[in-house]
């Protein structure tokens, strides 16, 4: 989703706007710009292009400019197709202001239709230009910058993240928010401000997070923030304690390639955080999820988006058979306009790597309307969602650079395996041994990943085998199904391939009519008790013609009766299986994406954070 870099300083701001962007275009895009004062001309200069960041630069290459003072923009398309004219910045008509926003103006036609009364021509389709225009009439009237943008954010509904230049105050950048994250970052003799922290991570650390309604008047040595009544407040700053190694391929092909092999060690941190020392259960430290108050509870709904939606539902498929509590789930785009029932004795768990997807977070608002208790499984720290829920989980993945979700999906599995544990331990289901017995089989994880990621030569060999399909189906029972599902929107996602998940038991309902010769099956069968059951299925869709890849616990040769090809996954205990099968799954869409040529990291149409509806 798009993507804002500003910086104030002594540099040369184009290459630390470029730079910034680069970082940014993991959130997916299709055009860049920037805008800068030029000081030799005293004026702002707007140089903006369809595609790429590379695109942009070769234009600023053929009609370089400069100046110490900038802000740049990566768009992804709502209002107005990918062009160069809806490329941000947008210029005020006098050019004195250039905005760029990240976010929805919900009311633009109405302030375009004002302004075009006012004798004011649009150059472009999209929302944001009405804020820019309107800026340039209030300063037209006024002349002061900060007021101009007061008066923008009294008229604009919507959402929005907006950095704002004026070609009288060479000096400043103004920065305001509502419901899009943006950050301040703190230099020496220079200042920033972005969307997201890898942008700014090559040059600080020291940051602030902007909070709905706040104004931001950033210098070169000096950042101020008023609140809504335009009173001057302080803001904490804290350090940010990624890396800028962690945001970088490190000799990968790709980044989803490099977050796939992270994976071991994002496991092992989350389990070596969460498991009490003394192996009498799971540490949640400040989250009060006891007897007591789970007694209070009835209920749990679990909301969340894509893939971190199918991480919910291994949780929900776990909190009931292991806990026996009655889980709710819903993704949070339908969940928030259902009026789900929910109160105060539900416990809403949201999920999000991201923690600022637009549905989500007004998920989890209507459900602390409601009175409901938040707790979120969350990635980035200090977003949005975590702050704003009433307890948090961090799934310790470190930086997510890849559309496609995978080291992520599997700290939030394992998130839901923790609170399973947690709360079937708390409401007398699980008996100690049992739990330690779970405990030592979470314990081989890591290494069990490690063992499933050296397969991935064989992988890749199945992917030139099945290269060719156009239709996968995806099959599975229980928890299996589950996998499917995530295994599916993965290879969709990032190798464009129509696929379809299906509970195996629901194909002869309907699915197995398009079923024929060659049609790719891909089997995922890791439960025992079900597997002579899927086993079936599998063969209903082999006597049909299909090719069929299987995903099963070692040791069960028998699937070798049946598949073209398989992959085992090493023995572990049957609710450990999601995380573990999903790895061929990541690897199969990854080779499969990079076979046909796609681009693996930033796939076409599709954002890393979802931050509108
Ligand atoms: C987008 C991303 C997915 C992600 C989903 C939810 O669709 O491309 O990878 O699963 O948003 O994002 P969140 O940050 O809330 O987990």
């Amino acid at each position: 989703m798009c993507g804002i870099v500003g910086y104030v300083g002594g540099r040369n701001a184009v290459p630390v706007l470029l730079q910034g962007l680069k970082m940014l275009e993991y959130r997916g895009y299709d055009s860049a710009g920037v805008a800068v004062f030029n000081s030799k001309a005293g004026e702002i200069k707007v140089c903006k292009t369809k595609g790429r960041v590379e695109n942009l630069e070769s234009k600023l290459y053929d009609s370089p400019v400069a100046g110490k003072i900038g802000i740049g923009h990566t768009r992804w398309a709502t209002h107005g197709v990918p062009s160069d004219e809806n490329a941000h910045p947008h210029f005020s008509s006098s050019e004195k202001i250039a905005v760029v926003h990240n976010g929805i103006i919900e009311n633009y036609v109405v302030i375009r239709d004002f302004l075009r009364g006012q004798g004011y021509e649009f150059v472009s389709e999209t929302d944001t230009e009405c804020v820019a225009q309107l800026a340039g009439y209030y300063y037209s009237k006024s002349g002061s910058f900060l007021d101009s943008v007061y008066r923008v954010l009294a008229k604009v509904d919507g959402s929005y993240a907006l950095a704002l230049v004026c070609a009288d105050c060479p000096d400043k950048i103004i920065t305001v928010k509502k419901n899009c994250p943006l950050i301040v970052g703190l230099g020496k003799g220079e200042n920033f401000l972005a969307s997201d922290m890898p942008a700014i991570l090559k040059y600080t650390r020291n940051t602030f997070i902007m909070e709905d309604n706040e104004v931001a008047v950033i210098e070169k040595d000096s950042v101020k923030v008023y609140n809504k009544k335009k009173e001057e407040i302080q803001k904490e700053v804290y350090v940010v304690d990624w890396t800028i190694e962690a945001a970088e391929k490190s000799g990968y092909e790709h980044f989803m390639l490099k977050e796939i092999y992270e994976q071991p060690k994002v496991v092992s941190d989350n389990l070596n955080r969460r498991f009490k020392s003394d192996g009498t259960g799971i540490r949640l430290d400040s989250i009060k999820l006891g007897k007591e108050e789970l007694e209070g509870i009835n209920q749990i709904y679990i909301v969340a988006c894509g893939t971190a939606y199918y991480a919910g539902l291994v949780g929900k498929f776990l909190l009931e058979k292991m806990a026996r509590i009655h889980v709710n789930s819903d993704v949070a785009s339908e969940f928030r306009y259902k009026d789900p029932l929910i109160d105060e004795k539900t416990l809403v768990i949201v999920i999000s790597q991201s923690g600022e997807t637009a549905d989500t977070l007004e998920a989890m608002r209507l459900a602390k309307r409601k009175g409901s208790r938040v707790l979120a499984v969350v990635n980035v720290v200090g977003s949005t969602i975590a702050r704003e829920a009433n307890d948090v989980i961090y799934t310790l993945a470190g930086p997510e650079i890849a559309v496609a979700s995978t080291k992520a999906f599997s700290a939030q599995v394992v998130a839901m395996f923790l609170l399973t544990l947690h709360i079937s331990l708390e409401r007398g289901r699980l008996s100690l041994e049992e739990f330690r017995e779970i405990k030592a089989e979470m314990e081989l994880l890591p290494s069990h990943i490690n063992t499933i990621l050296t397969s991935a030569p064989n992988i890749k060999h199945f992917m030139e085998k099945y290269i060719g399909s156009k239709n996968v189906f995806y099959i599975g029972r229980g928890l299996d199904y589950v996998v499917c599902r995530e295994g599916s929107l993965k290879l969709k996602e990032i190798a464009y391939l129509h696929s379809e998940p299906y509970a195996a038991g629901e194909l002869k309902h309907g699915p197995i009519a398009l079923i024929e010769e060659s049609t790719l099956v891909i089997g995922v069968a890791t439960q025992q008790n079900l597997f002579a059951k899927t086993m079936s299925n599998i063969k209903e869709v082999k006597a049909r013609g299909a090719r069929v890849l299987i995903i099963a616990m070692e040791g069960n040769r028998e699937i070798e009766n049946y598949a073209d090809d398989y992959i085992y996954i090493p023995k572990t205990h049957p609710v450990l299986t999601p995380l573990l099968a999903n790895i061929p799954q990541q690897l199969f869409a990854y080779y499969m994406a990079v076979g046909l040529g796609n681009d693996v990291d930033k796939p076409r149409n599709l954002a890393k954070s979802v931050t509108v509806e």
